[in-house]
């Protein structure tokens, strides 16, 4: 077996640096924000795990199950010597892919992609494992600033699962997939995951468990604050707050300061007043319509080649080819 590569465009520093003007911009704006790609240090990912197993939380499975019906036909259109994965993460749904673009068609190389070295480092060597004719090579970076470091040669195809792509507002979701089509060749493949607009009374408790394990998910970001800002937040004074923002189409996490509260930040030399009630947004998860999907993927220069879905429309993936 040859073990799994890995490019490292994104260092421990890198990432303090980019913290530290994410939260400089967002706790000194008004209303107050941060960006959701911060929940994910191990603790993070480990919740979001345990959030994917939840009853309530139907993306992970309706999406695994909906890639395991048609994952054999997404091989057969696509035929792909090189599978891209965005947010790779442990890369669980991937062996699917896996499984069927190796032996359904020619797949040589996975190139999975994750800002946590951690993650990525074990996902790799472990498809490295149970691969052992493929050429397992990751990258460490920011999937919305670094498509450029991906490797180029062989026919590609770009996986973008899980419904990340409801994470960015609709500007940076124009510009992430303009990237994207900007780094693939014509006739090379992006494969979208993305939830489906549905009933709130489905949508809100995926976002705001009985166990309360988002809760501590959403909390989570500002232990990351702590840990690597030295801020002196305490979590256990914000309440979890989800709710369906009908207008956008997106769900909202914010966190509510439960009392007044003045919070230092030495590695920003700022301090940030909280009002009792005063709300945070920390993540936005737009669900789509198939239509505005394919629009938006045409917008970009993609042609959407074939839309699934599950039986019951939460999810859809979407295999477009570039132009
Ligand atoms: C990992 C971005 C797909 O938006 O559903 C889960 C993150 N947030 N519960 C999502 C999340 C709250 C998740 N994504």
């Amino acid at each position: 077996m040859t073990p799994a590569t890995l490019d490292i465009h994104l260092t421990d520093e890198d990432l303090t640096a980019a913290l530290r003007k994410d939260v400089r911009e967002g706790l000194t704006a008004t209303p107050k924000s941060l960006p959701p790609k911060w929940f994910y240090d191990a603790r993070g990912s480990e919740l979001f795990e345990q959030i994917t197993a939840l009853p309530e939380y139907y993306p992970t499975r309706t999406e695994r199950a909906l890639l395991e019906r048609v994952v054999g036909e997404i091989a057969q259109i696509a035929q792909a010597e090189v599978l891209v994965e965005l947010g790779a993460g442990s890369a669980a749904k991937t062996r699917l892919l896996l499984d069927a673009l190796t032996s359904g068609g020619p797949l040589k190389k996975y190139v999975p992609q994750d800002v946590s070295v951690s993650a990525l480092r074990e996902a790799a060597d472990q498809v490295a494992v149970e691969f052992p004719g493929l050429s397992v090579h990751g990258v460490v970076s920011d999937f919305t600033a670094t498509l450029d470091n991906l490797p180029r040669g062989g026919r590609r195809m770009i996986a973008f699962l899980g419904g990340t792509i409801g994470n960015l507002i609709p500007s940076e979701r124009a510009e992430f997939l303009s990237g994207i089509h900007e780094v693939l060749e014509p006739g090379e493949q992006l494969l979208l995951g993305a939830g489906l607009v549905i009933d709130p009374s489905i949508l809100v408790p995926a976002y705001d468990d009985a166990a309360g394990v988002t809760a501590e998910f959403n909390r989570n970001v500002l232990h990351v604050l702590n840990a690597r800002l030295g801020a002196d937040f305490d979590p256990s004074r914000f309440d979890h707050v989800a709710l369906w923002d009908a207008e956008n189409e997106w769900i909202e996490m914010r966190l509510r300061a439960t009392a007044d509260m003045s919070v230092t930040i030495p590695a920003l030399n700022l301090t940030v007043d909280f009002t009792a009630g005063e709300q945070m947004r920390t993540e936005i998860s737009a669900k789509f319509r198939r239509e505005t999907l394919e629009s938006e993927l045409a917008t970009a220069g993609f042609t959407a080649e074939r839309t699934w879905t599950d039986p019951d429309t939460r999810f859809a993936l979407v295999l477009a080819e570039r132009r």
